[in-house]
């Protein structure tokens, strides 16, 4: 187990999909703390980690199910406060002695309003204020099915809500805390400052910062990697770039770097990552054209999961390739974010949906025989651009918007040709252009074109044109889990449509995305 020199917080996951974004909400409060599937954590494990404070995510089990998940039995006794959210809090009550009901009508999903019930308690200071507009009351967010019908001896209520009438309950002698709604979301408003008087009542002196984080996670990569090869995947993005920096900074010429151009990239981006890694870190690297093989396989393929598995699986051949190549690494070092792993599999390897296989998710295959380096598994988009300015890459670089592994497959609904893909990166280009002489690139997320699977009739001088739809899309999100569509004046939209048209061979027509991240995702497929 990781030895940490700081004061460590347990989260114990029953499963929740937003588990993570409790980490994150510690993380901002400069508090460290790891997350284990409940499954994992025995009293053995709560003595050797030696919580200060535990914390119990929600999750999608009910406490009737057989089987259901618990918290083990010493955790009540170790003397540290403990915070239950949603599940959470349902599973204290049941382990302590009160009642869970099953919905009945009295489920709640959404936002809801609670009120307080006793005087301010510590746990809740900058709550229910009666001078910022709310009347008193506070703002959360709900998702829960079965609720706590009767509270256990020693515990009272301090909050309610119209659907749970235990909404903020505490057992104060003991520091127990318990909650039906989710603190950490950002429609709960003031999630994050329950969160901080959490911990401040817990005694957490504040001290984890990224500075601290990259230490640490360079002297994982050293324990982890020893003297042995390893090497990276570059996909031109910030993310694997990180990685490839950090990695470089632990065990350097340890390090062989695979750029895998794989015919999905965007205009001139080989030739930028390329001189970047090559010229400016003086990091050995790979820089493979495997465009034919990958286009070839994706040849009449128009299924998103499909396309996405092969994009995969030929990865893992290519770096299997030149992981031979470079002697014999033992390791397969990428850039995957939290993201990427909450939407593939959960997290800490609990019942978590699976949405799209993400292609560097997934462990590798037996055959290879090597070991993932992950140094980002657990860091959300904004915090790796933070790693990155901590290891000093070049601000430009570290803002660029983020690009996924498949590359333009996933922004080529339907089949992929050399002919759509030609289209698709200089409409991008233009796109992206737009964007930065309007001085928007920095207010956006993530901004990028896709082309259409379809062609419509268009009339150019005085002839008809048929010709492929591209569909624009900008977002703002903070960490790619939820994402909003960015207002672009009718303007701008106007510019950059007659822009593409009039610059792009092949396009006729030009909509705007306007979904947002939930219903839609950011990516096409
Ligand atoms: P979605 O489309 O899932 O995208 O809303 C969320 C963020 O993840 C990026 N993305 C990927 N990144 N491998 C990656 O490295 C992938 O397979 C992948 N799929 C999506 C996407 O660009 C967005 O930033």
């Amino acid at each position: 187990m990781t030895q940490i020199a700081h004061d460590r917080l347990l989260i114990i996951d029953f499963g929740s999909q937003v588990t993570q974004l409790i980490a994150r909400r510690l993380r901002e409060l400069n508090v460290y703390c790891e997350i284990h599937p409940f499954n994992k954590v025995d009293d053995a494990f709560l003595a050797s980690f030696a919580p200060k404070a535990v914390i119990f995510s929600g999750g999608p089990a009910s406490v009737f199910a057989d089987g259901a998940p618990m918290p083990p039995g010493a955790v009540f006794g170790m003397g540290v406060p403990i915070l239950g959210i949603c599940y959470g809090q349902q599973v204290m009550m049941h382990c302590l002695g009160g009642k869970v009901e099953r919905g009945h009508g009295t489920a709640e999903f959404g936002r809801a309003y609670v009120t307080p019930t006793a005087a301010v308690d510590p746990i809740l200071t900058g709550w229910f204020d009666t001078d910022d507009g709310m009347g008193g009351r506070e703002q959360v967010w709900m998702s829960h099915g079965d609720h706590v019908s009767q509270i256990a001896p020693g515990f009272e209520v301090l909050g309610t809500s119209p659907n749970a009438p235990f909404a903020i309950t505490a057992d104060r002698s003991r520091h127990f805390y318990a909650v039906q709604f989710h603190p950490e979301v950002h429609h709960t408003p003031k999630g994050a400052k329950l969160y901080e008087n959490f911990v401040r009542l817990a005694g957490f002196k504040g001290d984890w910062t990224m500075g601290a984080y990259r230490e640490e996670a360079i002297r994982k990569i050293r324990e982890q990697v020893g003297s042995e090869k390893v090497i990276c995947g570059l996909s031109g993005g910030v993310d694997s770039s990180v990685a490839a920096v950090l990695i470089h900074e632990a065990i350097g010429d340890q390090l062989t770097c695979v750029f895998v151009d794989h015919g999905l990239l965007r205009l001139g981006e080989a030739e930028q990552v390329v001189s970047m890694f090559r010229d400016t870190y003086n990091i050995p690297l790979i820089h493979a054209d495997e465009s034919d093989l990958f286009l070839g396989a994706l040849e009449g393929v128009s299924d998103p999961e499909v396309k996405r598995k092969t994009i995969g699986r030929l990865f893992i051949d290519v770096f299997d390739k030149h992981a031979k190549s470079v002697g014999g690494a033992k390791f397969l070092a990428q850039g995957t974010l939290y993201p990427d792993v909450i939407e593939s599999v959960s997290f800490s390897g609990g019942p978590s949906v699976t949405i799209k296989s993400h292609h560097n998710v997934g462990g590798l295959p037996e055959k290879m025989g090597m070991k993932l380096v992950e140094p980002l598994r657990e860091l959300f988009k904004d915090e790796v651009r933070a790693l990155g300015r901590e290891l000093g890459l070049p601000p430009a670089f570290i803002g660029r918007h983020p690009f996924p592994g498949p590359g333009l497959a996933i922004r080529c609904p339907g089949e992929i040709t050399r002919e759509k893909l030609d289209i698709l990166r200089r409409a991008d280009a233009v796109y992206i252009d737009q964007i930065r002489k309007h001085g928007l690139y920095d207010d956006i997320w993530q901004a990028f074109a896709a082309i259409l699977p379809m062609k419509t009739v268009g009339v150019m001088g005085d002839g008809r044109t048929y010709d492929y739809a591209l569909a624009l899309r900008a977002v703002t999100s903070v960490d790619g889990m939820t994402a909003d569509y960015y207002p672009f004046s009718h303007d701008f939209l106007g510019e950059t449509a007659t822009r593409i048209i009039n610059e792009v061979q092949g396009v006729n027509r030009v909509f705007y995305d306007c979904t947002s991240k939930p219903p839609g995702t950011i990516e096409l497929e």
